[in-house]
């Protein structure tokens, strides 16, 4: 009652118009005139600008070449949707740490709705409280400390089996080194995970690795996605709904396996033959839906990414002989000769290795863009107005060979530039992002490629088939999410033999 006697009072209307209508005014003449948006090439109407970036070289290429024209934080569309280009570290910082709360949250996708059991993970999950729990429990029960115990173990084993099957049946023959790291990366993973590998079962007709490809390739992109309007049509069209619903039934086969494989255990049930995975410790915390998201995340996120990284930083040591000679010397001298294994307490010695695998994540991110992200609130990058709605992608490749940041060579491949740097605080690298969506994965992913490298090259010496000088060999790259080499790295190993 008071309120209402409040409204009718005579001066209430005169007086508030008197107050608030400056701002009404200054609040539609700033929405008008002084929203400033970041540059970006001319558009055509309905596409945007999406014909100039489906060139043959690749989408990192493409837009990395328009922003050195346009700026380090550049406006373009792909259909109806603006996504803001990020190429610069100063840019990043805006981005991954200034503003990293206002442009934390992910693109809406259908298939990443679909294949992400309804958001409940962490890699495709909206920012908010539930990706906030899932991260935890990813963090604490994948990346802690007893499941990185468990990891190292099979890690080993897995490693000098590996390595014996080399020396037994593959000296002096060319061998595919990426089919070869990927098995590896997947038993290592699927066994912590899982409890077992699944190697050569199917599920829905595919194998494991047939549905983690495709579930690669359907969570990228989709017409919906950047025709919000009419794109679902061509996704029916097209068959892409099909294709995306079949995926999502292939992996939901394969998951609920593995969740029936587990009956209830506990601590007190388990044996060093079969110790706790992670699907023990989870199932009673987590519903089946979560579960399932986070393994899937784990497949997605951990496999390709820790093999395309290997494949690439082996790929620069055997094509620069003075690396491959420098970084054997230093494995070897930190092992001692004639041993059966290395260990990860040796390669914890090894400080140019550590350099080498810097210096590949820095020329080659298997991701050449990080995981997309949105604006959710008004914020200025660069000086220029990013409104809600905008997506984001970050160039990992692009500033990691930036001329201005790298100012020795940028392309050459030269692991010693990290002797006297400090850290890369500045995001002058950014392979695994930043800020609160960062990839939480990041020490498992580099100890894995370490411990791989020292392994396999202080066993065996290697050389490219077919008298290619090892100088010669071929770094062309294609793909998306993943850069991946356009040839297979194929290479002929010979045994060390020890001198002394
Ligand atoms: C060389 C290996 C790897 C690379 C280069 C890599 C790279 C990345 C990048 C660029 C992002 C997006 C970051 C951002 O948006 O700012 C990401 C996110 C993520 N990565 Fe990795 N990753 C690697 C290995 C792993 C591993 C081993 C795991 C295992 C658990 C993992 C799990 C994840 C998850 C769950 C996310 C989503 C995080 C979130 O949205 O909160 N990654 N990774
Ligand atoms: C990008 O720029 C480089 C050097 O300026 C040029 O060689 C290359 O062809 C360009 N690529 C694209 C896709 O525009
Ligand atoms: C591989 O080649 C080297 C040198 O040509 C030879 O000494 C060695 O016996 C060969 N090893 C096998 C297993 O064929
Ligand atoms: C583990 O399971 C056994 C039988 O299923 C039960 O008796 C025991 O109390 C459980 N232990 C814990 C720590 O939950
Ligand atoms: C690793 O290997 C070295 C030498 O082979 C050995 O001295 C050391 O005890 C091993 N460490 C672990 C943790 O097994």
């Amino acid at each position: 009652m008071e309120i209402l006697s409040f409204f009718s009072n005579s001066w209430f209307l005169p007086i508030s118009l008197l107050v608030f209508l400056p701002y009404i005014f200054i609040y539609t003449i700033r929405r008008k005139s002084s929203i400033k948006l970041p540059p970006g090439p001319q558009r055509l109407p309905i596409i945007g600008n999406l014909h100039q970036v489906l060139g043959s070289e690749g989408i990192h290429q493409t837009l990395w070449n328009l922003s050195q024209k346009y700026g380090p934080a550049m406006l373009v569309r792909f259909g109806s949707q603006p996504f803001l280009i990020i190429s610069s570290s100063e840019m990043a910082v805006e981005v991954l740490k200034t503003h990293d709360q206002k442009l934390c949250t992910r693109p809406y996708t259908e298939s990443g709705k679909r294949l992400s059991f309804n958001h409940m993970d962490v890699a495709f999950a909206p920012h908010g409280d539930h990706w906030r729990d899932m991260r935890k429990v990813l963090v604490s029960e994948f990346l802690g400390a007893k499941r990185i115990r468990l990891y190292k173990n099979v890690m080993e084993s897995e490693m000098e089996s590996l390595t014996r099957s080399i020396s037994l049946h593959s000296l002096n023959t060319t061998i595919n080194l990426e089919d070869v790291i990927l098995s590896l990366v997947y038993d290592v993973v699927c066994k912590t995970t899982f409890g077992k590998s699944y190697k050569g079962e199917k599920f829905n007709g595919r194998t494991l690795k047939e549905i983690v490809d495709e579930t690669l390739v359907t969570t990228g992109a989709s017409f919906s996605a950047i025709f919000p309007t009419f794109g679902w049509i061509l996704d029916e069209l097209t068959g892409w709904n099909r294709r995306v619903e079949k995926c999502f039934t292939d992996l939901d086969c394969f998951l609920q396996r593995v969740l029936d494989d587990h009956p209830d255990r506990n601590e007190t049930k388990s044996t060093d033959d079969q110790p706790m995975d992670f699907i023990d410790d989870c199932k009673s915390r987590l519903t089946s839906d979560e579960l399932k998201a986070l393994v899937m995340n784990v497949l997605e996120g951990a496999l390709d990414t820790s093999t395309i990284t290997t494949v690439w930083a082996i790929s620069e040591i055997v094509r620069n002989p003075r690396i491959m000679l420098k970084l054997q010397n230093e494995i070897r001298s930190c092992v001692g000769s004639r041993k059966s294994s290395v260990n990860e307490s040796d390669v914890a010695k090894m400080t140019y290795l550590k350099m080498v695998v810097k210096e590949t994540l820095r020329l080659h991110p298997p991701a050449a863009f990080l995981m997309g992200r949105e604006c959710t609130s008004p914020c200025q990058i660069g000086g220029f107005d990013v409104l809600p709605g905008t997506k984001l992608m970050v160039t990992a490749w692009g500033i990691g060979r930036d001329p201005r940041i790298w100012k020795e060579n940028p392309t050459e491949f030269r692991p010693e530039r990290f002797e006297n740097m400090e850290g890369d605080k500045n995001f002058e690298m950014i392979p695994f992002g930043g800020g609160r969506r960062a990839c939480p994965g990041t020490n498992m992913a580099t100890s894995t490629i370490e411990f791989v490298i020292a392994n396999l090259l202080y066993f065996f010496n290697w050389k490219i088939p077919g008298g290619v000088k090892n100088e010669d060999l071929d770094m062309k790259l294609y793909g998306f999410p993943f850069l991946r080499r356009t040839t297979p790295l194929c290479l002929v190993p010979t045994k060390h033999i020890w001198q002394d």
